[in-house]
């Protein structure tokens, strides 16, 4: 695998082209849905992070700064053929690390039970029930964490 980079990018990128797809590929293809683009990227609220492998956008997620001021993590996504390879955790590391820098005091996030055990490793808590959510249907959960910690 080429050396991954990571980047902050504004909504009107050109790459942000890439991320579309990638968000459908990770995210909803699997479940036969049919693609749909039409996200609302732009606002001063929100921030986009991607992952670059040989020059290629293969790892995605928002940062979405909330009513309460806290960080709402969203859309995490790393294309199929590179998830389990270190993608994910290089992307929330940045995200937190973001937080840090922005002094947010938490950080949060809906998260698929699939990977519910992915963000527990990057030390998120899980602090609701399990409910529904989101186009899937499947069941989520909520988790927290505090930034730098
Ligand atoms: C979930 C996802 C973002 C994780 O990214 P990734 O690049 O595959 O994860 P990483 O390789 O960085 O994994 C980091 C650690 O978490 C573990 N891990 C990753 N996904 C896991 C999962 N679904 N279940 C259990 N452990 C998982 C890895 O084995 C690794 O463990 P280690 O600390 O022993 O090395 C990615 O697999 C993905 O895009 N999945 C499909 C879309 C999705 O579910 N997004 C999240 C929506 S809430």
């Amino acid at each position: 695998m080429s050396p991954l980079e990571l980047f902050w990018i504004d909504a009107d990128d050109p790459r942000m082209a890439e991320v579309h797809a990638l968000r459908h590929e990770a995210l909803f293809a699997p479940f036969g849905i049919p693609r749909h683009d039409g996200w609302d990227d732009a606002g001063e609220d929100r921030r986009h992070v991607i992952a670059l492998c040989g020059g290629r956008v293969v790892g995605y997620a928002c940062l979405l700064l909330d009513a309460e001021g806290d960080g709402h993590v969203r859309q995490v996504s790393v294309f199929p053929e590179l998830q389990r390879s270190g993608v994910g955790r290089a992307l929330m590391s940045e995200v937190d690390a973001e937080a840090a820098r922005l002094g947010l005091s938490l950080l949060w996030l809906n998260a698929r039970i699939t990977a519910e055990p992915f963000y527990h490793r990057l030390g998120y808590s899980t602090v609701s029930d399990r409910f529904p959510s989101g186009r899937t249907g499947m069941p989520h959960v909520r988790m927290e964490k505090h930034p730098g910690r």
